[in-house]
């Protein structure tokens, strides 16, 4: 079977951007341009993704270094789009079906992509080029047709007549080529135009000119085609892609109580009956269940959080937290927090590389870092688990099931606090508590009788 290639070029200068970052590694809310290119390229089943890497490609490189099947090629200069594809010419076998796409047009879906390829392999088009119809075509290349609809080819804005500059018709710098076909018109690629850069737009041609049809497949959400060239036009995408998941979530029976002040990136999964209240946002892949209450004003980073959880004001990054627990106001939830079901963390409690046993309840003014809290514990305000001993090393602090510390106390790690045992208010830990124990670690207090009457 015929294999499916991607070449993505991302060499490009990118100067109307004014950055000094590579145009391709700007962010679409909280992920890479190329990511969303290369995501998409694996979500059609792709397996071999070609980067065309060029200006400030060691950025570039590093970026796409631990992705699996994505390698680089490095273009030297810059010297077309035809040029680029060009540097992957020696990876291309002749049967291979090559899929291409402009590194910065990171809203084609993998969807789009698969139709993409089957429309050029079912309607066995030597390519296919995907368009859009658009009411401003402004410097996008022009789909030209001759009198029977096919495609004559495809003319850049700056080589445009006056009549073919009316066309609106775009080309959206998305194709798929046969292999051999498309190695074949490298050959023939000149910079004989308006910019002296070899195009890939000019390939259709050539293909013809060998006696193949070239398709066009014309695209089917008019959303996806927003490449993305300034700034306005990153936020264009960004509004544009925002707009779309929001709508997603909200078709899958999630409520967003004020849609323009959520944001939910690409990959998070939310559950039915889900509220989210304004201010928040929720990143990463994310995932969430239903019936939850989500905000006002908070952000979820990566993390998976179960069902019938409230999550009201407050930060949580690579952590669990499963089902009915409150978090917040104000918790700041840390990574590698681990925390079952039924627990509170209330305002400001901090955890960190925690796992927090059901039913516990740190409810304000609490640090646990790098510790592990057994079930029904609880601990009262204004408690710490100092993990760092003086050689700035982590240690953990232990609390075992049904322990409770009281208010203002200090568990200097190691430690293990014993099952159903008692710290005493204001103690510092500096020693293991058994099981069933009570501790008291602080000064005895001293009153003087009628001291101020002297
Ligand atoms: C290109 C198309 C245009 C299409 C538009 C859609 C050509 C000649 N024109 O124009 O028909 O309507 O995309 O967005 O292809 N690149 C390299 N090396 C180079 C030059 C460019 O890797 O030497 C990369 C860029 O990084 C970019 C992509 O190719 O990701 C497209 O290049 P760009 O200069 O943005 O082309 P457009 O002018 O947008
Ligand atoms: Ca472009």
């Amino acid at each position: 079977m015929a294999k499916v290639k991607a070449i993505v070029l991302a060499g490009g200068k990118g100067t109307r951007m004014k950055s000094e970052l590579p145009k391709v590694l700007h962010k679409i809310y909280d992920k890479c341009i190329i990511d969303y290119v290369c995501d998409a390229c694996k979500e059609a089943k792709i397996k071999d993704t070609y980067v065309i890497v060029g200006h400030k490609h060691e950025m570039v490189e590093e970026h796409l270094k631990n992705k699996k099947n994505i390698k680089c090629i490095l273009q030297k200069d810059q010297l077309g789009t035809g040029h680029a594809a060009m540097q992957a010419k020696d990876y291309i076998e002749d049967d291979d079906y090559v899929f291409v796409i402009n590194g910065d047009q990171p809203l084609i879906s993998s969807q789009t992509i698969k139709s993409l390829i089957s429309f050029c392999k079912q309607g066995n088009y030597g390519g296919a080029v995907l368009s859009a119809i658009i009411d401003h075509p402004g410097s996008l290349g022009r789909i030209i047709r001759d009198s029977f609809g096919n495609l004559n080819r495809i003319v850049e804005r700056k080589d445009c007549n006056e009549e073919e500059e009316r066309v609106n018709e775009i080309n959206i710098g998305v194709y798929c080529f046969k292999g051999k076909l498309l190695k074949d018109s490298f050959g023939k690629l000149d910079d004989n135009n308006a910019q002296n850069e070899y195009y890939i737009t000019d390939i259709p041609y050539h293909i013809k000119d060998m006696g193949y049809n070239f398709g066009v497949y014309a695209i089917a959400d008019i959303s996806e085609y927003q490449g993305i060239n300034s700034r306005e036009e990153l936020s264009i995408a960004t509004a544009t892609l925002l707009d779309k998941t929001r709508k997603q979530h909200m078709n899958n029976g999630v409520t967003l109580i004020d849609p323009s002040s959520t944001y939910i990136s690409l990959n998070v999964k939310i559950g039915k009956d889900t509220i989210i209240y304004p201010g928040t946002h929720i990143q990463g892949d994310t995932v969430i269940g239903e019936n939850c209450i989500i905000g006002p004003n908070s952000h979820i980073i990566s993390s998976k959080i179960g069902n019938n959880v409230v999550v009201e004001t407050s930060k949580i990054t690579e952590s669990t937290i499963m089902d009915n627990c409150k978090i917040g106001p104000f918790a700041h939830i840390r990574p590698k927090s681990n925390i079952n079901e039924n627990v509170k963390v209330g305002s400001f409690a901090e955890t960190k590389n925690v796992n927090i046993g059901e039913n516990t309840k740190i409810p304000h003014l609490i640090y646990t870092g790098d510790a592990d809290i057994g079930k029904n514990v609880e601990i009262a305000c204004g408690c710490i688990t100092a993990n760092m001993n003086t050689k700035w090393e982590k240690n953990r602090t232990v609390i075992k099931d049904g322990a409770f510390v009281g208010c203002n106390s200090a568990l200097l790690a190691p430690v293990t606090i014993g099952e159903n045992s008692i710290v005493g208010a204001g103690s510092t830990i500096t020693e293991d508590v058994p099981d069933n124990s009570l501790a008291i670690a602080r000064e005895k207090q001293i009153t003087k009788k009628d001291y101020l009457k002297k």
